[in-house]
């Protein structure tokens, strides 16, 4: 039987997350939305691509969590996106609220299922899932560390002219202006790119990959990216369908690594059938800690104002 990815939220991130799971043949889909039609009308235009694909999955698209039940796995991206001049905690409050109703929709219908938090602001809503949902924290993962290191790899490919495939670059903290990119743990074919890349120049591609979100919403003007997102996303249902042990950053509930507890916040992390496997704890200098706590720190504040600290 194949497997069953239910994606909430039907809008760029949403659908376009199918479109790659479809292309990749990694399960059924069932995109859920809380608009009437949209959800049928892109699982529909979806599923019509398939022959062409030759790809065997069905895609189905639903106002109704009675279709969801027993997912593998259910990837949230229910929520209002950023338009510009805000920021992602500009989300809270709105998408809080939907948070709480879709996760308790989620859980009624798919209580063994491994939740892929994606709604903005991101640690704040992994956090929400975590709590609402009753789920142990090998359950409810965030994504974000995925998406933000592919910018910092797609800025070190295209400053050293090298394949993206040869880059590993690793992003930390929370997703948000204070994420923390570790140059130190980011390679070229094994190089550590401190010795590719002068100090200053690093900094500032660094940089560009933390407000990496915020550069494309000035772009587009109405919403904010979602084919890399998506991509992100469907990054690590592969890798739990799969059971790829795959390391990964994401967002993970913290009980005392890094010396933080209580929190999601982005953290090397192993993924495989179980979700979230192992926390990798890396060595981090005292300059990197005090970044990494920084970070929870303002993702600490956010789930306190809405209550899920
Ligand atoms: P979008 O506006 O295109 O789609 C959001 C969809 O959620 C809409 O179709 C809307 O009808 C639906 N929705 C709203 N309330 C719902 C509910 N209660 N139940 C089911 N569906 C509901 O937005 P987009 O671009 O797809 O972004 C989605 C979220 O993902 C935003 O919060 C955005 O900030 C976040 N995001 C997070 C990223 C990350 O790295 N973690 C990266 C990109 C986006
Ligand atoms: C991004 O980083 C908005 O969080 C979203 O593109």
């Amino acid at each position: 039987m194949r497997k069953k990815v239910t994606i909430v939220g039907s809008g760029n991130v949403g659908a376009t997350a199918a479109h790659w799971i479809a292309a990749k043949e990694l399960a059924d889909v069932v995109l859920l939305d809380v608009v009437e039609g949209v959800p049928q009308g892109k699982a529909l235009d979806l599923l019509q691509a398939m022959p062409i694909e030759k790809r065997d999955c069905n895609i189905l698209g639903t106002n109704d969590y009675a279709d969801t039940a027993n997912s593998d796995i259910v990837v949230i991206t229910a929520g209002i996106a950023r338009k510009p001049g805000m920021s992602r905690d500009d989300l809270l409050n709105t998408n809080s609220g939907i948070m709480a109703s879709v996760v308790k929709q989620v859980v009624a219908a798919s209580p063994d299922t491994i939740i892929i938090v994606v709604s903005n602001p991101l640690d704040a809503m992994a956090q929400a899932a975590f709590k609402h949902s009753g789920f142990p924290r090998e359950r409810v993962i965030g994504m974000a560390g995925v998406l933000d290191s592919a910018r910092f790899r797609t800025f070190i490919a295209a400053e050293l002219n090298v394949s993206v495939e040869n880059v590993t670059a690793f992003v930390l903290g929370g997703h948000g202006d204070t994420m923390v990119p570790l140059s130190r743990y980011s390679t070229v074919a094994g190089i550590p790119i401190t010795e590719l890349i002068e100090p200053l120049r690093l900094k500032e591609l660094e940089s560009r990959t933390a407000n990496g979100g915020a550069e494309i919403v000035k772009h587009l003007k109405t919403g904010s990216a979602y084919y890399a997102p998506s991509a992100a996303a469907v990054e690590m249902v592969e890798a739990i369908l799969k059971d790829k042990k795959k390391i990964l950053p994401c967002a993970a509930y913290l009980q005392g690594e890094y010396g933080i507890s209580g929190l999601y916040v982005g953290v090397p992390c192993k993924l495989g059938a179980k979700g979230l496997e192992q926390i990798i704890e890396i060595k981090l200098t005292a300059e990197e800690q005090a970044a990494l706590q920084k970070s929870a720190d303002s993702v600490k504040e956010l789930c306190a104002v809405i209550g899920v600290a």
